[in-house]
């Protein structure tokens, strides 16, 4: 079996092909970040209309980069959900569209379980089940996965989402959108014990995390930038380890509570170095075992669209006569195979 995918649902257009017995045979994105920069932000109309723009020409550069036609593949893919709604039904329509003109099914994916299941495309793939912390520009979430589509969430932000905070914090410092990556580079000149951030949440038990403190920390920080002899890369330093902690207590904490000794991080932030190194060494302490996707796989992408959108046709899951795309999309109302157990 051979499916085709598009992922749209923020600022990156992506087209992949992944095969059942070949993995992944083509890999097709563009980024519209250039576009949002000069914004501060990502500007929802501009980028569906970009998404309409790069949609077709990336269908084509990944059936020419997997070497096959339309005949060779049985099924369309496409994130639904959650997104932009505007950016979400360019690749909803274009997928439905190739599907019915090609006369195969199509399969629409969550994005939040792309995410989940990228590192499912690396050559190690994590056994089932393990925690994810699964930690982007919209969301933080602490999930128990029993096995594909069985998802049960411990935990997520109740305000900003992980890689929100660094994009607001980055805003502060003066970085460009996005800001995360230029944060983390900023923070390697840095001292992370020069300014006291808060461990939002840690000192009560719970799963749930909370962002938006450390972002008001870091505007005080700045404030005082030039009373108390710190640099912007002291703020950008301890911001990111203030993060970096709260994700070490919550992660262990997680996994305490439900015995499991695997982790996965995947999401946009996880391809922060100090976080992947912070809770590698948290699992180096454990004795347990963690997994990443690669850096290109931790941002959106459409290979892993591609990948959960094989295993959702695989189930039999297919797309109903109306296009619907879903803004928000929890994960737990995909789950297939979660046991009443598991709650
Ligand atoms: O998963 P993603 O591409 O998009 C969403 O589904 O939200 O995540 C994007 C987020 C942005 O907030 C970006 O600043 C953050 O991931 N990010 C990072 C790093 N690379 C991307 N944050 C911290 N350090 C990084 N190296
Ligand atoms: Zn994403």
């Amino acid at each position: 079996m051979r499916v085709l995918a598009i992922e749209s649902s923020c600022d990156e257009t992506g087209v992949a092909v992944y095969d059942q017995e070949k993995g992944l045979i083509a890999n097709q994105l563009y980024s519209q970040i250039a576009m949002h920069a000069m914004y501060g932000g990502v500007v929802p109309e501009l980028a569906s209309r970009d998404h309409i723009r790069k949609t077709v020409p990336l269908i084509k550069a990944a059936l020419h980069e997997a070497s096959c036609g339309p005949s060779d593949i049985d099924a369309v893919c496409y994130t639904a959900g959650p997104g932009l709604i505007g950016a979400l039904m360019v690749g909803a329509t274009v997928a439905r569209s190739l599907a019915y003109a090609w006369n195969c099914p199509a399969v629409p994916v969550n994005h939040m379980e792309g995410h989940l299941l990228a590192p499912m495309l690396e050559d190690n793939p994590p056994a089932y089940p393990f925690l994810a912390l699964l930690v982007s520009g919209g969301h933080t979430l602490l999930i128990k996965v029993d096995g594909f589509a069985a998802y049960s969430i411990l935990g997520e932000s109740i305000d900003d989402a992980a890689g929100e905070a660094f994009d607001k914090t980055a805003k502060l410092l003066d970085l460009p959108y996005p800001g995360g990556p230029l944060v983390s580079e900023l923070a390697k000149n840095g001292n992370p014990r020069a300014f006291k951030f808060p461990r939002p949440m840690t000192d009560r038990p719970g799963l749930d995390f909370s962002f938006s403190g450390l972002k008001t920390a870091a505007s005080n920080a700045l404030m005082h930038i030039d009373s108390s002899g710190g640099t912007k890369a002291d703020i950008a330093a301890s911001f990111e380890a203030a993060v970096t902690d709260t994700l070490v207590i919550k992660c262990s904490r997680a996994l305490d509570q439900i015995g499991f000794n695997r982790l996965v991080v995947a999401g946009g932030v996880s391809a922060n170095q100090r976080i992947r190194s912070a809770l590698g060494e948290l699992m180096d302490r454990r004795g347990g075992e963690i997994y990443f996707p690669r850096l290109s796989f931790c941002t959106d992408n459409g290979a892993m669209i591609a990948y959960a959108g094989m295993q959702r046709f695989l189930a039999g899951e297919r797309a109903g006569n109306q296009i619907k795309v879903h803004p928000r999309w929890s994960l737990e109302s995909v789950c297939i195979n979660r046991s009443p157990a598991a709650d």
